[in-house]
């Protein structure tokens, strides 16, 4: 069957980034065969040699242009006039109805609703249509009010197993390794509850700040740009429970159980907005958005009762590296100088799984010293792990759904961050990761290191 990709949003800087070079990889590896066709949406007025000099110069990896371009149809619309939507099917559909299609909007999400109803009222996708899907970028709303209302208008045009909900974290595949490491290892999964876990830690630090996204960011914060989607996820995988069976919606409901389940007081939060923020382009000079976010959290139901979750996110950090890391408890008070096992999955830069164990120093002495299992998961493929775009981009043509996210996943971590941005916190100022480290020490009794 003829696959039809529609990009909106062709001109931006995701496309530049994240697609294109995620379509070269599928396409050199076979993934999308010659009958695929894309189409690059975008308003201005281009031929597709136009569009690929721009892109040339816009981007930081070189693309197979011989390879790629061969698929590649240059369209430009206005996307608040319906008879562009409607010269646009008659492209697609010009050699026969094109049943396999997908249309992604990579576009800032004020546009989804109006992009949404002239893909519906044209006919590009009718609910009926089963092998049709359309794909949305995060962040999904600015908050739950107007992610239901633009929930609530995609509900009116395409049935929810048509709407694709990306959050690229879930592409990564350290993210898609949890559920394999927790559930096919018993050691972990008889071991995943208060009763073995002192703490666990989610961590996403990034070293850079915000570049020149002022306009973007300043309206959002880490709290929106990273809690309510990527760590949220993270949370979710680490804690849900076992599902009955591993299918997209079985997982996805045991997810929502646990975010409903999450629990964060006042006094365990810490906002900080890194020293010069304010004077980035198209920052307010007078913005109290935070760059930086340390939040104590607790799942309340009978696995989790009393284990911290420490989430840490924040730029202009120490270093990039995000990681979940699994600290269990001491285990006998014979071996004092023990120290706790340590389960790290690491998810970027680096990809894998540390295990730290106890073991007897090698010699005559009886000193015991930790030891860690170290499997390095990158280096199990040659050149690199696939990117996340390429995962999320193959499985959305594959019309795969259990790696986005459903609307009540969505839904549930919106209602926390509101919460959490009712309390009104103010940010610190911080120089350095160091100050940060010592107020959230003060915080965080248990956390020793690792931070
Ligand atoms: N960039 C990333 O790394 C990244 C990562 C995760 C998620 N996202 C999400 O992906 C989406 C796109 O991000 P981006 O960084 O690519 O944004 P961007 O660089 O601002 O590009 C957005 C695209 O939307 C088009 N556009 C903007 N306003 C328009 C309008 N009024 N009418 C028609 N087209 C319009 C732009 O066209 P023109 O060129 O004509 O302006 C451009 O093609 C956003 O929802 C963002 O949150 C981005």
């Amino acid at each position: 069957m003829k696959k039809i990709i529609t990009i909106f949003g062709s001109t931006g800087n995701l496309m530049y980034k994240k697609l294109l070079p995620a379509l070269n990889t599928l396409i050199r590896n076979n993934y999308l065969t010659k009958d695929t066709e894309i189409y690059l949406i975008a308003r201005k007025d281009y031929f597709l040699d136009d569009y690929i000099a721009e892109a040339k110069k816009e981007m930081t990896s070189d693309i197979e242009w011989d390879l790629v371009k061969p698929f590649l149809n240059y369209i430009n619309m206005d996307i608040s006039n319906i008879n562009d939507y409607i010269k646009l099917k008659e492209i697609i559909n010009k050699n026969g109805d094109a049943l396999d299609k997908m249309f992604y909007l990579a576009v800032p999400p004020q546009l989804f609703p109006v992009i949404a109803k002239g893909i519906s009222e044209s006919g590009l996708i009718t609910k009926t249509d089963e092998f049709a899907r359309i794909v949305f970028e995060k962040p999904f709303g600015e908050d739950l009010k107007s992610a239901k209302e633009i929930n609530t208008k995609l509900w009116q045009y395409f049935e929810e197993k048509q709407i694709y909900r990306i959050d690229h974290y879930l592409g990564k595949e350290m993210i898609q390794n949890v559920l394999v490491v927790r559930f096919s290892n018993i050691i972990f999964e008889n071991n995943w509850d208060h009763n073995s876990i002192k703490n666990i830690i989610i961590l996403a630090k990034e070293k850079e700040g915000i570049f020149n996204r002022g306009n973007y960011y300043d309206k959002v914060g880490a709290l929106k740009d990273m809690v309510q989607s990527h760590l949220m996820q993270m949370v979710a995988l680490i804690t849900m429970e076992k599902p009955n069976s591993f299918t997209s919606d079985e997982i996805k409901d045991e997810k929502v159980k646990a975010i409903k389940s999450l629990r964060i007081e006042k006094e365990n939060i810490i906002l900080g907005q890194y020293e010069g923020y304010k004077n980035v382009k198209n920052v307010d000079f007078e913005s109290n958005t935070e760059t930086f976010v340390y939040a104590k959290a607790y799942i309340d139901n009978d696995r989790w009762r009393g284990v911290p979750i420490h989430l840490i996110t924040g730029k202009q950090l120490d270093e990039k590296r995000s990681e979940i890391i699994i600290n269990f408890k001491h285990t006998d008070k014979h071996f004092k100088s023990s120290k706790q096992n340590k389960l790290v999955i690491k998810v970027a830069p680096i990809e894998g799984v540390n295990f730290i164990i106890n073991v007897k120093e090698a010699g005559l002495n009886e000193k015991i010293v930790p030891a860690t299992l170290d499997y390095c998961h990158s280096c199990e493929v040659i050149g690199n792990t696939p990117e996340a775009y390429e995962k999320l981009l193959l499985d959305l043509s594959n019309q795969q759904n259990s790696l986005f996210t459903r609307w009540d996943e969505i839904e549930t971590s919106w209602k926390i961050i509101d919460d959490l941005k009712k309390q009104e916190i103010t940010p610190i100022i911080y120089k350095n990761y160091q100050e940060l480290k010592t107020k959230i020490l003060k915080v965080s009794e248990d956390l020793e290191y690792d931070l």
